[in-house]
């Protein structure tokens, strides 16, 4: 008899200990806070709960191309999920016109993303016009473009405003194919039909600082 109320004296114990320390980890968490770390330069940025993503991020300092505005349709906020997403939280809405292989590999559009966790993204840095102010960030980005892609300096340059949907309407199955071409003087600047007048404007300028045309 002694032995069974010495046990569940324990035992009592150990559950005591557990809810207080259950307890105690709920008053030391940060309510309504989600960390979001991109990937890219190895910034976090500490948000909201309930946050939208796209807008988030463009208040950050990251300038996604966002053609559509965040109305879900043109795919160019996209970002890629990389911890903190589970596949069952991943809505219609959040892959809207993404194509099979980039729904695959993990891509979203960070217009319909609701912040309820934290977060690891990687963002689609053809996609992104502008970095934040942090230092090393840019150059960062752009060295790392350099490496995928393997272009001429000046296709670089045009390939940087091109928004990387790789649909072919240009005429060229790649937007690096299509930057190459319009470097060499073979393509046309008005030819990406997708990025309609934002990238056309960007395209010129930047052939103008290429010396391309
Ligand atoms: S801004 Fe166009 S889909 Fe998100």
């Amino acid at each position: 008899m002694p032995y069974i109320v010495a046990i569940a004296t324990m035992a009592l114990m150990a559950i005591s200990v557990s809810l207080v320390l259950a307890i105690v980890n709920n008053l030391l968490k940060v309510e309504g806070e989600a960390r979001v770390k991109i990937t890219n330069d190895g910034h976090e940025l500490v948000l909201p709960l309930g946050q939208n993503l796209m807008a988030a991020l463009k208040k950050a300092g990251y300038d996604l191309f966002a053609q559509c505005g965040g109305k879900g349709t043109c795919a160019t906020c996209r970002v890629k999920a990389l911890e903190g997403l589970p596949r069952d939280q991943i809505t219609a809405a959040m892959l809207g016109p993404l194509s099979d292989k980039l729904r695959k590999e993990g891509w979203i559009l960070s217009c319909q993303l609701s912040l309820k966790n934290d977060l690891k993204v990687e963002l689609f840095k053809p996609l992104v016009m502008g970095w934040p102010q942090v230092a090393g960030a840019a150059e960062k980005a752009e060295e790392e473009a350099k490496v995928k892609v393997k272009l001429s300096p000046a296709a670089t340059k045009l390939r940087a405003v091109l928004p990387g949907f790789d649909c072919d309407a240009c005429g060229y199955p790649t937007c690096e194919e299509f930057s190459e071409a319009l470097a060499a003087g073979k393509a046309k600047l008005d030819g990406c039909y997708p990025g309609g007048q934002p990238v056309r404007e960007r395209l010129s300028k930047a052939a103008q600082e290429a010396g391309v045309g």
